[in-house]
């Protein structure tokens, strides 16, 4: 069994996916006190409430679990879409994923982000880190609707194999990749009990009602109610009107895919803000599926 272990841990959307894949992980580690409580509930293994940017640390507390595979999200709001668009030094956590790679040199690596980041000066510096490193490269930027979660959620992907050429997991990706879109009515069946709900829209060009019968939208970090001056969308599946309500935390975490039994804690602000900042746990379990048959074939 590949033992991983997870930086940036969040509430373990990324550690959830992999675990389902059959990754054995033994541990995390995630600075925000809220959500390491919340990945403490719901996983047997360790979570580290440390800061990943002191490498030397990290790297004392992350070598003696000899993980096969470091897997993990870096924070994305520098160069995130629904950020300020400029690269701050938040970005520096890439670079430190990346050196603790590089130091800990495991055979496999899992690096998740906004697909926004692979332009970035961050990314860059990543990237020579694995090469310098003897990584070969797989990137690749996955739409989570076409990996059989019922929420368009674009997603960028590095996957590193030490001592391999780039690009050995992409077959094992691209073959598993859906034409079809999941729905929350093909994911949910009747399930949710309502056929049309509000998601709060980044401005009123945009529209703010949609159905079940289509992929959720991205779900954000933040969850807002319908407000009064809601003016309408011309694309909006039906009226706001029809007694549209937005989504319940409960609700936005079963559209990240995290299972019924997932126990959340802590404060409503804090909860949105870590379910959306996951990795559905259904797209972690695509990937993680493919590196584990890559891994497979590789034995062979
Ligand atoms: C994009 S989220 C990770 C989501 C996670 N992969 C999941 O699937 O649930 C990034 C996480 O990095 C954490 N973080 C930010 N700066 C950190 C630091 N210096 N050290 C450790 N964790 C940090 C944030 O609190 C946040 O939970």
């Amino acid at each position: 069994m590949i033992k991983a272990v997870d930086l940036f841990a969040g509430c373990g959307g990324l550690s959830c996916g992999f675990q389902n894949a059959g990754i054995d992980v033994r541990a995390a580690f995630e600075y925000w006190e809220p959500a390491a409580r919340v990945y403490a509930k719901n996983f047997d293994h360790p979570v580290f409430q440390i800061d990943l940017s002191d490498v030397d640390s990290a790297v004392k507390i992350v070598k003696p679990f000899l993980p096969d595979m470091i897997i993990g999200g870096p924070p994305c709001q520098d160069f995130s879409h629904a950020g300020k668009r400029i690269e701050a030094d938040r970005a520096g956590l890439t670079g430190a994923f990346a050196n603790i790679v590089k130091t800990v040199e495991p055979t496999y690596f899992v690096m998740e982000n906004v697909d926004r980041a692979v332009g970035s000066k961050a990314y860059a510096f990543a990237r020579t880190t694995f090469k310098e490193a003897g990584y070969g490269l797989t990137e690749i930027v996955l739409n989570a609707s076409h990996c059989g979660v019922p929420q368009r959620r674009k997603r960028f992907f590095c996957i590193g194999v030490r001592g391999e050429k780039d690009d050995v997991m992409r077959p094992f990706l691209e073959s598993k990749i859906s034409e079809h879109e999941t729905t929350l009515r093909d994911f949910f069946g009747d399930r949710l009990g309502f056929e049309y709900y509000y998601r709060h829209p980044r401005n009123y060009s945009r529209r703010g009602v949609f159905s079940i019968d289509e992929p959720a939208p991205t779900m954000r970090g933040v969850n807002r109610p319908v407000p009064k001056g809601y003016p309408g969308h011309p694309n909006d599946a039906c009226s706001v009107d029809q007694g549209v309500r937005a989504l319940t935390t409960r609700e936005r975490s079963l559209i990240q895919t995290f299972p019924d039994d997932f126990q959340w804690d802590g404060s409503k602000t804090d909860m949105e803000q870590m379910i959306g900042n996951a990795v559905p746990v259904k797209l972690a379990e695509f990937v993680a599926r493919a590196v584990v048959e890559y891994a497979r074939n590789r034995e062979r």
